[in-house]
């Protein structure tokens, strides 16, 4: 986790990632896509979905500086909230805003690490990933303790990267946003002149299994609402345009509308706002015996084949 909790100690003093999600007409679509047209930012659309649910305890992930947690106690849906991250600078910042909002009560952060996950059983109401999910490695060790973490009618609530994991780019995956790049950017426009691959390098726990998400996530949760809202195009696009001026707001206008097509023809959205339920009985019980053997069964694997052919 160091060089990854290295880079996000720096981030939180000074933001070097630019992101796609900060830009008006983009939150704006991204809003709408998330609550089928009626322009509700995720936690909003969620409170509706809810119908008026609250939770008493609950779990936030890999919290970063802490915004989540803050508008969660803030709005009363959550009494109470633990979070961690592996970044210690990330955890002050949060811990130091909190205090300044009056919530140090409620919110206990704390220096943790994703892939060495040590949860309380059967604690929490729900269990909250902000952007977060994409940076585990041991994605089948974490759902496994989230499972058993979680109360009999608890909820997961994941707002995720879903798109490609960092070794799944190559020139072959990108092939479609550079054709778009050049195509459709015009170059007084484009801030480099060939589109990079989307790996920050600083960062080893960028996208480590992001496209095996869903897959892991089905194992041993049921899904109840999916909410799909891209940024195949501009995620990639975005670190790279000067959106600036009317042209550039035409410009995005024209992505965003690329952007919706290529989801209604069925291309899988980089990007989703998901609730899920851990299963229970006989399959949740067997999930979790599947979280546990798997990885194990595959490095076994991995280690004879590699001993085998040396
Ligand atoms: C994109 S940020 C999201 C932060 C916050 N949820 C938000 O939305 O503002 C990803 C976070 O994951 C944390 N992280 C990355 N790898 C980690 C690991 N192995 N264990 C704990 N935290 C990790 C980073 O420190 C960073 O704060």
């Amino acid at each position: 986790m160091n060089r990854a909790s290295e880079f996000w100690d720096r981030e939180i003093i000074h933001q070097t990632h630019v992101s796609w999600m900060e830009h008006s007409e983009v939150r704006k679509y991204i809003n709408d896509s998330v609550s089928e047209g009626r322009g509700l930012w995720p936690i909003d659309w969620f409170e509706s979905y809810l119908g008026g649910r609250r939770f008493a305890r609950a779990l936030s992930i890999g919290c970063g500086g802490g915004p989540l947690e803050r508008d969660l106690i803030r709005r009363g849906l959550c009494s109470r909230c633990d979070a961690f991250d592996g970044s210690p600078q990330s955890i002050a910042a949060a811990q130091a805003a909190a205090r300044e909002a009056g919530i140090e009560g409620s919110v206990h952060y704390y220096v943790g690490d994703f892939n060495e996950p040590e949860l309380p059983k059967n604690t929490y109401d729900i269990v909250f990933f902000h952007q977060s999910l994409h940076h585990v490695g041991k994605l089948e060790k974490l759902f496994r303790a989230v499972m058993r973490s979680l109360k009999r009618d608890g909820l997961l609530y994941l707002d995720e990267y879903i798109g490609p994991s960092r070794t799944d780019w190559n020139d072959q995956t990108i092939a479609l946003q550079r054709l778009v790049f050049e195509s459709a950017v015009p170059v007084e426009r484009r801030t480099t002149p060939s589109l990079p691959l989307p790996i920050q390098p600083d960062d080893p726990s960028e996208a480590l299994r992001s496209g095996e998400i869903m897959k892991e996530l089905r194992v041993g949760f049921e899904i109840d609402s999916y909410h799909p809202y891209g940024g195949n195009l501009l995620s990639v696009l975005f670190p790279f345009v000067d959106w600036r001026g009317s042209d550039g707001a035409a410009l995005i206008g024209r992505l965003i509308e690329a952007e919706r097509r290529l989801l209604a023809d069925g291309q899988e959205s980089f990007h989703a706002v998901i609730v899920a339920r851990p299963k229970r009985g006989f399959a949740g019980w067997f999930a979790r015996g599947r979280y546990f053997f798997v990885p194990k069964a595959k490095r076994v694997l991995t280690e004879t084949r590699r001993r085998l052919s040396s």
